[in-house]
């Protein structure tokens, strides 16, 4: 019965999306110029979203458009199959179609290992099928998009999201094979993204893609959509409460929408959010938070705790300072650098000058819980 608006998890939905717009624009422009792209910003920030949106105006430009998250993928045969399914469902709109370009592009596989299912084509590899034959597969596979381009005139773009997690179940020198293709064609482009903004440079090298970063979603049009989407579906709400709303959850894309959607799901009867709800806020994030966060934090080797509750307890503190080792019994400074890299790989922490906790309600749970 209800209609909430608002959704802290699945995919971008035009209505649901708010502002970026300069980012938006930037990175569509760049992909319709035969340039890669990767989006670098912190989790839950707003990468797959913003991912999501550009594919979707894209494909109202033309173009053909594949979406792959690495996170689900886990093993070299995995990621043929899930990489060829992605640019298959790109381009096929029937089972006919899907199996004429798998006869033509993709001669070395097995038609019975493509199937289609609810969630579009599927490809299966057989078990067993050795290292030479998936060599051959993988080959034809990584053309296939540039195939697809040539026949049907169009340009390709494919998001690889979460795209250094591609270090998890591919080699190192398999991943520079698939490297020398990230630009070979102008009418093949890639958009990635990453939480670990410092990888992807380490991965992808100078130059062979345009890097963009994810700001903040300006308060104000983060205020001015809560609030139209809360009157639009007959809620009596004031500028000053979607203001305050957007405040209590630092204007960080997934918290300001959980909330939301939250507030939205406990008073669609009065239609009418209170001052008692906007200070619940904090609380009410934390609690439903925890679990993430103590499995983010059990996850840490000891130093690496120390540090994190450390800086959580002196944000602006000089990290590497002797003064700082000595009052939180951190190691030496070597070791610490060690530490801050790590975290910094993980985006956990920004290191602007001193070291920040990215993430404002995780700093605020380790506050509460570890100092
Ligand atoms: N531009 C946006 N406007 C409104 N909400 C957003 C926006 N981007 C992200 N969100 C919210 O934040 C959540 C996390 O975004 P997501 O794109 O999945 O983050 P990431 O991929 O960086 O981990 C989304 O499910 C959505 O609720
Ligand atoms: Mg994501």
């Amino acid at each position: 019965m209800t209609d909430n608006p608002f959704r802290s998890k699945g995919a971008a939905t035009a209505d649901a999306f708010c502002g970026r717009e300069d980012t938006l624009a930037e990175m569509t422009r760049a992909l319709k110029s035969g340039t890669s792209v990767a989006l670098a910003a912190s989790r839950r920030s707003g990468k797959s979203w913003m991912a999501q949106t550009i594919l979707e105006h894209l494909k109202k430009d033309k173009f053909l458009t594949a979406y792959l998250d690495l996170v689900h993928v886990h093993s070299p045969i995995q990621w043929i199959e899930r990489f060829a399914g992605a640019v298959l469902n790109s381009t096929a709109s029937t089972p006919e179609e899907l199996f004429a370009t798998t006869r033509k592009f993709l001669p070395a596989l097995d038609l019975s290992s493509v199937s289609a299912d609810a969630r579009g084509y599927r490809i299966r590899l057989p078990p067993d099928s050795g290292d030479e034959q998936l060599h051959a597969i993988a080959d034809q596979v990584y053309r296939l998009p540039r195939h697809i381009a040539q026949e049907t005139g169009r340009s390709i773009v494919l998001c690889l999201d979460e795209y250094p997690e591609i270090l998890s179940f591919l080699e190192p020198k398999v991943i520079e094979r698939w490297k020398a293709r990230l630009n070979d064609t102008k009418s093949v482009v890639y958009l990635l993204s990453s939480s670990r903004p410092k990888l992807i440079e380490d991965i992808l090298g100078d130059g062979l893609v345009k890097i963009f970063s994810l700001g903040a979603i300006p308060a104000e049009a983060w205020r001015d959509h809560v609030l139209k989407l809360f009157r639009k579906g007959g809620f009596t709400m004031d500028k000053e409460t979607a203001s305050a709303i957007v405040a209590a959850t630092h204007g960080y894309s997934y918290y300001t929408q959980a909330v939301c959607a939250h507030l939205w799901s406990v008073r669609k009867s009065s239609r009418k959010v209170t001052e008692e709800d906007i200070r619940e806020i904090p609380e009410w994030v934390l609690d439903q938070e925890d679990a993430y966060y103590e499995q983010i934090w059990r996850g840490l080797t000891k130093p690496r705790k120390s540090f994190l509750a450390a800086i959580a307890q002196e944000p602006e503190a000089q990290a590497f300072s002797k003064d700082f080792r000595a009052a939180h019994r951190l190691p030496s400074a070597s070791t610490l650098q060690a530490v801050v890299e790590y975290l910094e790989d993980e985006g956990l922490i920004s290191r602007n000058g001193s070291c920040r906790i990215v993430d404002p309600f995780f700093q605020e749970w380790l506050k509460r819980n570890v100092v």
